[in-house]
C-alpha cells in the first residue's frame, strides 16, 4: 500500500538533513511525498528548540489539525526533532491528538513506530537520554546520528547538499538548549564521511556543505589516530566532482592556525567562514559561558585576515540576554564595525527550559528594548553589507548557479528575461538574466549592481586574460 507523507520542516540545516534522511526512509517503505496536508496519511512535523517563536509557530500548526484529527482519526501525526527532545510527553498533554514523538537521535526508528501505531498501537516515543539521564557512554549511545541514506529530492538543489561530520554539542553556553536537545559531541567515522561525499559526487552534486554544530571542533579517534577537520577537508579534496566544500558553524575558539592554513591551501574549501561573536562584550560573553573573550575573538580574526585574506567571515548575535546594558549592547555595533561581516545572523534571546541561564539568570531586558537593539544592530551591518558589497562592482566572481530566482516568475509575467540565482566561493548571492541550462554550472559573472544582500550581474560570454575571481 502507498501512504502519503506530509512533512514540514522548521530550524537550522541540520533538520533540513534530518528531514531528507527520514523522507529517504520512508520511501523505502512505501511513501510518496505530499505537498497538502489533507491528502496525507502521516503528518509530520520536524522541530526546533533554539527559540520560543519557533515551537510556538509548531504548536499552532498542531492546533490547525486538530479538526482533522477528529474526522480521520487514522491519519497518523508525529513530531520529531529538537522539540520533541525537549518537551517530550508534554507534547501528547498539549495536544493529545499527536501519535508520535521522535527525538532527534532516534530518527531511524520513525517507521517502525508509524507501523506499530497502525496497527493498533497507542501513542509512541522515543527519544533519547537527558545529559545527566544515565553514564556518559550510554547517554551517547542514546543519540544516534542518521546519515547513510539521501534523497536528492529534499536537498536544496541537486548540486548541494549537506553532509553531516558531527552531532551534538559539548559547549554548554547558558542560553541554548541544543546541548540537551541533541546530546554530546560526536564526530562521524571520516570513511564513512568520504563515502557518502562520493557518493553525493555521483548523484551529480558539486557542492557540499559539511555540518556540525561547532564543525571545526570535529575530532574522530579510531585506533590511536585522530583526525581533526583539517585532515577530513585534505581527504574530501581528493573526492572527483566535488568542486566546492563548505562548512558550518564553527567556533571561534577552535579556529586553529592548521585548519586557517589547510582553508587556504585547498581551492575546493570555500573561503566563507561562519563563526559567531554572538556578543561584543566581555561581561556578556562570560553569563553566556561562550569560553572566549573580545581579545580572543580580535586574535582569531587577525589569524584568519593573515592566513586567509580573502575569507568572508558571518557571524550571530544574540541581543537583549540578560541583564544587557545598554552600554553593553553597544559593544555589538562597535564589533560589526570592527570586523565588517559579511552578514550576521540577529535574534533576540529567547529564554529556554533546561539552560542555565533559565537556572541562574533573570530574562529581564524587556521585549521592546530586544526588538530596538535587533533593529539597530541589523541597520549597521546592513551598512555595512552594503558598503562591502559595492566593492564588487565591475568584477567578475564565479558562480554556481542553482535555478531560477525567487522573483523570476514575477519577471517573466511581465515579459522579461529569466532571472537565474547562484553563489560565489564565498556564500554571496548572485542574480543574473540567463536560462535553465545554466543550472548546475559555475559560471564566470560580471557584477554591475549590489544590495546589501543580493550582486545583479552578467553572464561573461568571451572571457579574455586570465581566470581572477573575486571570491
Ligand atoms: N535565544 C536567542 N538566540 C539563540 N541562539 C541560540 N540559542 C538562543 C536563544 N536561547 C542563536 C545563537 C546561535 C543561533 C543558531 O541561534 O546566535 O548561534
Ligand atoms: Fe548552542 Fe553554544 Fe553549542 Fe552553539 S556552541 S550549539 S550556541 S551550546
Amino acid at each position: 500500500m502507498i501512504h502519503r507523507l506530509y512533512i514540514e520542516t522548521v530550524g537550522c540545516q541540520m533538520n533540513m538533513l534530518d528531514s531528507e534522511m527520514v523522507v529517504a526512509d520512508l520511501r523505502k517503505h512505501g511513501y510518496e511525498l505530499t505537498n497538502d496536508v489533507k491528502q496525507a496519511d502521516t503528518i509530520l512535523y520536524n522541530t526546533c528548540s533554539v527559540r520560543a517563536h519557533a515551537e510556538d509557530k509548531v504548536y499552532s500548526a498542531l492546533g490547525r489539525l486538530k479538526l482533522l484529527k477528529r474526522r480521520h482519526p487514522e491519519k497518523i501525526i508525529g513530531v520529531m526533532g529538537c522539540m520533541a527532545q525537549k518537551d517530550q510527553t508534554t507534547i501528547f498533554d498539549r495536544a493529545p491528538y499527536v501519535d508520535l514523538i521522535v527525538g532527534p537521535g532516534q530518527l531511524q526508528e520513525i517507521p517502525g513506530l508509524i507501523e506499530k501505531i497502525r496497527a493498533g498501537g497507542e501513542h509512541e516515543m522515543a527519544v533519547g537520554l537527558g545529559r545527566r539521564d544515565g553514564s556518559q557512554d550510554d547517554i551517547r549511545k542514546s543519540h544516534v546520528t542518521f546519515d547513510p541514506l539521501r534523497d536528492p529530492t529534499m536537498r536544496p538543489t541537486p548540486y548541494q547538499a549537506y553532509l553531516r561530520i558531527q552531532i551534538g554539542c559539548d559547549k554548554f553556553c547558558t542560553y541554548c538548549v541544543v546541548p540537551n536537545t541533541r546530546g554530546p559531541e560526536q564526530g562521524r567515522p571520516p570513511a564513512m564521511i568520504v563515502d557518502e561525499a562520493r557518493l553525493l559526487a555521483e548523484q551529480g552534486c558539486l557542492e557540499i556543505t559539511l555540518l556540525g554544530q561547532t564543525v571545526n571542533s570535529y575530532s574522530y579517534t579510531a585506533d590511536g589516530k585522530t583526525t581533526d577537520l583539517a585532515a577530513l577537508l585534505e581527504m574530501l579534496h581528493e573526492v572527483e566532482g566535488i568542486k566546492r566544500i563548505k562548512f558550518v558553524t564553527n567556533y571561534p575558539k577552535d579556529m586553529g592556525r592548521n585548519l586557517l592554513e589547510t582553508i587556504n591551501n585547498l581551492d575546493k574549501v570555500s573561503p566563507y567562514l561562519h563563526v559567531p561573536l554572538q556578543h561584543g562584550s566581555n561581561e556578556v560573553l562570560q553569563r553566556m559561558k561562550r569560553g572566549y573573550t573580545v581579545e580572543d575573538y580580535r586574535d582569531m580574526m587577525h589569524r584568519i585576515w593573515d592566513i586567509v585574506p580573502d575569507a568572508a567571515i558571518s557571524s550571530d548575535f544574540i541581543v537583549g540576554f540578560c541583564g544587557e546594558t545598554d552600554a553593553e549592547f553597544q559593544t555589538c555595533i562597535d564589533s560589526i564595525r570592527e570586523y565588517r561581516f559579511k552578514n550576521s545572523f540577529i535574534f533576540k534571546y529567547s529564554e529556554r527550559e533546561g539552560t542555565k541561564a533559565q537556572d541562574i539568570m533573570i530574562d529581564d531586558v524587556p521585549y521592546d528594548v530586544k526588538q530596538a537593539r535587533n533593529n539597530e544592530l541589523l541597520e549597521v551591518q546592513n551598512e555595512i553589507s552594503e558598503t562591502e558589497n559595492i566593492k564588487f562592482i565591475g568584477k567578475p566572481v564565479a558562480v554556481l548557479v542553482e535555478g531560477r530566482s525567487k522573483k523570476s516568475e514575477q519577471f517573466e509575467e511581465a515579459g522579461k528575461p529569466i532571472q537565474m540565482v547562484g553563489r560565489t566561493h564565498c556564500d554571496r548571492i548572485v542574480v543574473f538574466e540567463g536560462n535553465d541550462r545554466q543550472a548546475g554550472k559555475i559560471l564566470p559573472v560580471t557584477i554591475f549592481e549590489t544590495t546589501p544582500f543580493t550582486m545583479f550581474g552578467t553572464v561573461v560570454t568571451e572571457h579574455v586574460g586570465p581566470e581572477v575571481f573575486s571570491l
